[in-house]
Order: C-alpha cells, then sequence, then structure tokens
C-alpha cells in the first residue's frame, strides 16, 4: 500500500498534521537533492469535468495529466478537491495510458487505475500505482501548479531522465 507523506506521519507519530498536504510538499526536493520545478499546467476556469488537459512533468520527456474529476480525489485540489493529476505511463511496461470513462486505461494489456483513489492499479497486470503530481492552485488567477510527484515514473532510476 502507498502512503502519504501525511499519513505516514500521522502513523508514525500519532500526530495530526493539520498543515495543507499541497503546501507541506511544495518545494520538496527530489530524492537526488533537486528541487521539483514548479510548471503552470492549466487553469482552474478553463476545466470540464472528465476533459484531461495534456502537459509534461518534471521533465520534457514524461508525458502526463490534469484531470478534473468531479468528486471529491486523494490529493484533489479546487473546490471540490476533485482536480488531480498522473504521469501517464503505465506502470507495467510503460505504454501510455488514456483518460477514458473517469478512469485511466492503458491500451497494451488493458490495466485500468484509479484517479480518485491515487492512481491505484484495479485491474490487469500493473501492480504500482500511476506517479501522483502534487498540484498547487493560485487563488489570485487560478493558475495550477504541479510542484511534485510521487514514485518514479516507469523504468527511470531517477526523478528527472
Ligand atoms: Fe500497460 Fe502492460 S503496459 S498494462
Amino acid at each position: 500500500m502507498k502512503l502519504s507523506r501525511r499519513i505516514f506521519v500521522q502513523a508514525a507519530t500519532g500526530a495530526t498534521v493539520t498543515a495543507e498536504p499541497i503546501l507541506a510538499r511544495a518545494g520538496t526536493m527530489m530524492a537526488d537533492g533537486q528541487r521539483w520545478p514548479s510548471v503552470k499546467v492549466g487553469n482552474l476556469h478553463d476545466l470540464e469535468v472528465n476533459k484531461p488537459v495534456a502537459f509534461h512533468y518534471p521533465d520534457a520527456a514524461s508525458p502526463a495529466m490534469l484531470v478534473k474529476v468531479g468528486e471529491t480525489a486523494y490529493e484533489g485540489v479546487g473546490p471540490d478537491r476533485d482536480i488531480v493529476a498522473f504521469s501517464i505511463i503505465c506502470t507495467h511496461m510503460g505504454c501510455p495510458v488514456a483518460f477514458k470513462d473517469g478512469r485511466f486505461v492503458c491500451p497494451c494489456h488493458y490495466s485500468m487505475f484509479d484517479p480518485v483513489k491515487n492512481g491505484v492499479p484495479y485491474q490487469g497486470l500493473a501492480s504500482d500505482y500511476l506517479p501522483q503530481i502534487t498540484l498547487r492552485i493560485v487563488p489570485t488567477s487560478g493558475d495550477i501548479h504541479a510542484e511534485a510527484m510521487s514514485g518514479l515514473v516507469w523504468g527511470r532510476t531517477r526523478d528527472v531522465a
């Protein structure tokens, strides 16, 4: 099972972490000590439910998708906490997944991932979650920024290629 930093801290210390988890992660470092890039990936006012927006993160070789799923999602941002983003490289063998009918579907061997539940695979050969991207919304503009990613993109040994 994959645990967020917030849940891990709560479990390890018994403490309640009251800080906003997105803000707590902003500016965190990658495993190799580099700072995660902050990249504008969309705007709150442009999103429609189940209409994904493609972008790349944390580098130009890593395709990702931003989507408003229309229900409260794990680490979702926005007024309804329903905006999430993921790497779209399948964790089975690296095919790009597509967003279809409210889920990510891999065309190679048909693994399916739930964007509401942290990108958990729930059908097919993939056994690991899609890496979820931490998002931050700028309150004054509605701009959405990618700020970090949980887990490695499939096939990589470090966060940035
Ligand atoms: Fe996606 Fe095999 S590469 S299920």
